[in-house]
């Protein structure tokens, strides 16, 4: 692996439900390297999402994040970017009551959000509902290159969207700058949505399902695209899915989820090839995969 980027240590998760306490993400380590692709696969519960809306900030409450640590590294530099609420009560010598939980959350988010958007942009399921309805495509992605390139005018930022909307292999894309999301179709939603993340020029990329709804010839039209924005190597992506084949084809290394853990991490190459012992979930999936087949 390159020099890692992104470094996820000892990372646990829990929510109280009306069952009490549950442990959703059980003290998980991975790392990104710089442009890389990192498979994230796992069935569906297995707390995919849960971890890197974790890594980004986003787990809000209840109580959430409550151990671990993440850590950016840009060059020489490397960034705390939160601990987990154990590891601040315990420096503290603090309780995590209600008011401890908050006062925490206020500090990952205060210091997360400057850095969502530049360090990272998620592309997420259901692109109808990430885009705005009452805004233009074209105005949503201008105010990611408005963020990005700040330097540019109006019509250079107009210029760039179309840009934008041509990468991402719109058909027509200036017809797609004045549509709205409901005049689209899924497939073309998720392009827009695309479009949008990458041109606020993120470092990583995070795609969480990105495929899912969306037709066989779509989602590998969507797939093959990622893997055209990513040749370059010079984002890193954090691609999820409970697609075996969508994440081999994509990921240059792959952890495999299970009920809040990581069972297996692997080379993609390793995977595809069948080489080495597997955990018995991940050998189950590359069975039912059928790894023959072209996706
Ligand atoms: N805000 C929340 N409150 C309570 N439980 C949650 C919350 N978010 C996720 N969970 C639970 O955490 C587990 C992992 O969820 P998730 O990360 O969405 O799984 P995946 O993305 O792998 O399908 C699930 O059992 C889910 O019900
Ligand atoms: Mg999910």
């Amino acid at each position: 692996m390159t020099a890692p980027l992104l470094s996820v240590r000892g990372l646990v998760i829990e929510f109280d439900t009306a069952q009490g306490r549950r442990r959703v993400v059980d003290g998980i380590s991975f790392e990104l390297g710089e442009g890389e692709v990192l498979g994230i696969l796992g069935e569906s519960g297995s707390g995919k999402t849960v971890s890197t809306l974790a890594v980004m900030g986003l787990v809000e409450g209840n109580p959430g994040v409550v151990g671990g640590e993440v850590t950016l590294r840009n060059g020489a530099e490397s960034l705390a970017l939160f601990e987990g609420l154990e590891g601040v009560i315990k420096r503290r010598a603090g309780k995590p009551d209600r008011k401890n939980v908050r006062r925490w959350q206020r500090m990952v988010s205060r210091r997360m959000r400057p850095l969502w958007g530049e360090m990272m942009t998620a592309v997420f399921q259901n692109p109808r509902h990430s885009l705005d309805p009452l805004l233009t495509i074209g105005v949503q992605v201008e105010e990611s290159i408005a963020l990005a390139e700040r330097s540019l005018d109006r019509a250079g930022r107009r210029a760039r969207a179309v840009e934008w909307l041509d990468r991402v292999q719109m058909s027509d894309p200036e017809r797609v700058y004045r549509s709205y999301a409901h005049e689209l179709s899924g497939g073309m939603c998720q392009r827009a949505m695309i479009a949008v993340a990458l041109a606020r020029a993120p470092r990583i990329l995070v795609a969480d399902e990105p495929t899912t709804g969306l037709d066989t010839t779509v989602r590998a039209e969507i797939v093959g695209l990622f893997e055209d924005l990513l040749a370059d190597r010079r984002r890193s992506m954090l691609y999820i899915s409970h697609d075996i084949r969508e994440v081999l084809h994509l990921s240059d290394r792959v952890i495999v989820m299970r009920h809040g853990r990581i069972v297996e991490e692997a080379t993609a190459e390793d995977l595809r090839a069948g080489r080495g012992e597997r955990d018995p979930y991940t050998a189950s999936l590359l069975a039912a995969a059928e790894l023959g087949e072209a996706l």
